[in-house]
C-alpha cells in the first residue's frame, strides 16, 4: 500500500495545532517538513525549532526533506527534534555517503532528493544505503507548483535502479502531487505521495487525502 505525507509547508500556520491533528486524525501516514535555508533554495521555511513543536503532538512518522547547503552540520540536531527520516539533496553536499551514514548513525530512516535537472544515476554508488529516493517533481523552494511531467521517466529509472540493485529504498514524489496525476506516479514506481496544496488548500482536505489514499497504483512498486 502506498502512503500519503501531507507537507505542513501548505497549511496555515496561524493554526499549526489544528493542521497537526488533523494529519493526525486523517488517513494520512507521514508528516513531511519543509525545511529551506534561503541558499539551497530561495526560500526560508522553517527549522528545528518548529519540528520539535509538531513533534510534541504529531503521533505519525516525521519525514524531514532539507533542503538546506551542507546538510551534514545539522542532521544530529533534526534527528534531536524528532525526524524519524531525513532526506538532504544529493546537490546539496560534496560528502554525500558520509551524510546518509550520519543520519543512519543518529538513528533516523535515509532519504536523498533529486532535483529535477539532477540525473537518478548520481545514486548508483549509494543506492544500497538509503532507505528512501525522494524524486523533486518541481524545482524546490515553494509550495502549489506545476508538476513536470518529465519526473514519471525519473520514477521508473530509480524503481527499476532500486530493483536490479535489490535496495531498501522506497520512492517518495514531491511536488505538484495531487489528484489529477497521483495514479500515474504511483504506477511508475512510487510509494509515499507528497501533498501540500492538494491536501491543504482544499474545500475538504480529509477527503482529498482519503481519495489519495484509494488510488490504485503499480502493484509491483507496491511489494
Ligand atoms: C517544495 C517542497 C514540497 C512542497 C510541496 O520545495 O519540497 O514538499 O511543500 O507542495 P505542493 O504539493 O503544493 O507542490
Ligand atoms: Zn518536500
Amino acid at each position: 500500500m502506498h502512503l500519503v505525507a501531507p507537507s505542513l509547508l501548505a497549511a496555515d500556520f496561524r493554526h499549526l495545532d489544528k493542521a497537526i491533528s488533523f494529519v493526525n486524525e486523517s488517513e494520512a501516514d507521514w508528516f513531511h517538513l519543509d525545511v529551506m535555508d534561503g541558499n539551497f533554495v530561495p526560500n526560508i521555511s522553517f527549522g528545528q525549532f518548529i519540528i520539535e513543536q509538531v513533534a510534541k503532538d504529531a503521533t505519525k512518522y516525521l519525514d524531514v526533506h532539507l533542503m538546506i547547503d551542507e546538510p551534514g552540520r545539522y542532521i544530529e540536531s533534526f534527528a534531536k527534534a524528532g525526524a524519524h527520516g531525513i532526506t538532504v539533496h544529493a546537490e546539496a553536499t560534496n560528502h554525500l555517503h558520509r551524510v546518509v551514514q550520519q543520519i543512519k548513525a543518529a538513528g533516523c530512516k535515509a532519504g536523498v532528493a533529486l532535483n529535477p535537472a539532477t540525473p537518478v544515476s548520481v545514486l548508483d554508488d549509494i543506492i544500497e544505503d538509503l532507505d528512501l529516493v525522494l524524486i523533486m517533481s518541481v524545482n524546490p523552494g515553494f509550495g502549489g507548483q506545476k508538476f513536470i511531467y518529465r519526473s514519471l521517466a525519473k520514477i521508473r529509472q530509480a524503481y527499476d535502479l532500486i530493483t536490479v540493485r535489490n535496495s531498501p529504498a522506497i520512492i517518495e514524489v514531491d511536488g505538484g502531487v495531487g489528484l489529477q496525476n497521483a495514479q500515474k506516479v504511483l504506477e511508475a514506481g512510487a510509494r509515499v505521495l507528497v501533498a501540500g496544496s492538494a491536501v491543504f488548500k482544499a474545500e475538504d482536505p480529509a477527503k482529498v487525502v482519503r481519495q489519495l489514499k484509494g488510488i490504485s497504483g503499480n502493484p509491483l512498486a507496491m511489494v
